[in-house]
């Protein structure tokens, strides 16, 4: 039984098969391949793209997706992780995709089930669709020509799930990366680091720019979010007309991690990453649940 639970789990041709499957399914056409088949979410953690982002590709290929409302599961009643994945396994979904503020749960999970599980982001862990789509992007952006692309990764690196997949899978394909953070946001890999963006503008391809993962912070980290966009945020300002893509997960914290005019540019592809991420999600879902 395969499972997507970090990039790891894929080799560098499956993905590259991924991509090609992905680039077909752009047309947004609907497929049959999973008819008959279901796809159960459950998130137990907010989110507002990457759980609809999942549903439309499972729907678009012909599963049909049963969405647990963890608000309203048993879970939130005391229920412990194992009986609700045994529960769910009862009903035998072709593929359960779970997000959890816990690393390491999707990983618990699939040992107690019979279907493919797919990480939808597991505490500071991992997010393997999100790097996935990250890295489709640029590939589809360069045609294809990315070995030696410079990207510097911008934030807070240290408590992001999309930094760790995106860290482990972009060197991958041959991609350079800068870390650029304060210091209490930088995590500790042996990567080029720098604390001023202004240093590298003039190298890179590409900037991922990155949310304050205030919610994962014990104490306040920086005086206020203001300060933090003074050094960090991606504006006109910084990037000129420099000849670069500008990447962001999302949710984006507007004017602290990039500017409104910067998101209005043709350089930003925010939002044709979620566009992307609902092909890829469709590759991912189709390998997986027809591999099984
Ligand atoms: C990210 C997440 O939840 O890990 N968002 C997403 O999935 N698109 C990033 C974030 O919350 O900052």
């Amino acid at each position: 039984m395969r499972h997507l639970i970090t990039t790891k789990d894929f080799s560098n041709e499956e993905i590259l098969a991924l991509f090609k499957e992905a680039k077909d399914f752009l047309d947004e056409k609907p497929r049959t391949y999973l008819k008959g088949k279901s796809v159960t979410t459950i998130f137990f953690e907010n989110s507002t793209r990457t759980q609809s982002s999942f549903e439309t590709a499972a729907t678009r290929l012909g599963a049909k997706v049963l969405k647990l409302d963890v608000s309203k599961s048993s879970s939130s009643k005391g229920e412990t992780l194992f009986d609700t994945a045994a529960n769910l396994d009862a009903m035998s979904p072709n593929a359960i995709v779970v997000r959890h503020k816990h690393s390491g749960v999707p990983h618990i999970l699939a040992n107690y089930t019979h279907c493919p599980i797919v990480n939808g982001g597991d505490g500071k862990h991992a997010h393997p669709t999100q790097a996935l789509l990250d890295l489709f992007t640029i590939m589809e952006h360069f045609n294809y020509d990315i070995k030696g692309k410079k990207i510097a990764i911008v934030g807070d690196i240290k408590n992001s799930r999309v930094a760790a997949s995106n860290l482990e899978l972009l060197p991958r394909f041959g991609i350079d990366i800068t870390l650029v953070a304060p210091p209490h946001f930088m995590p500790n890999y042996p990567l080029k680091k720098t604390n001023k963006i202004k240093e590298v503008i003039d190298e890179v391809d590409i900037i991922m720019s990155l949310r304050t993962q205030t919610e994962r912070h014990n104490v306040p980290t920086y005086a206020s979010l203001k300060d933090y966009a003074n050094d960090f945020c991606i504006n006109k300002e910084l990037i000129k007309d420099k000849n670069i893509i500008i990447l962001h997960p999302g949710p984006v914290h507007r004017n602290i991690d990039i500017s409104d005019e910067i998101m209005a540019d043709k350089r930003s592809k925010v939002l044709t990453q979620v566009k992307n991420g609902v092909a890829i999600r469709m590759a991912v879902l189709k390998k997986l649940i027809l591999e099984s």
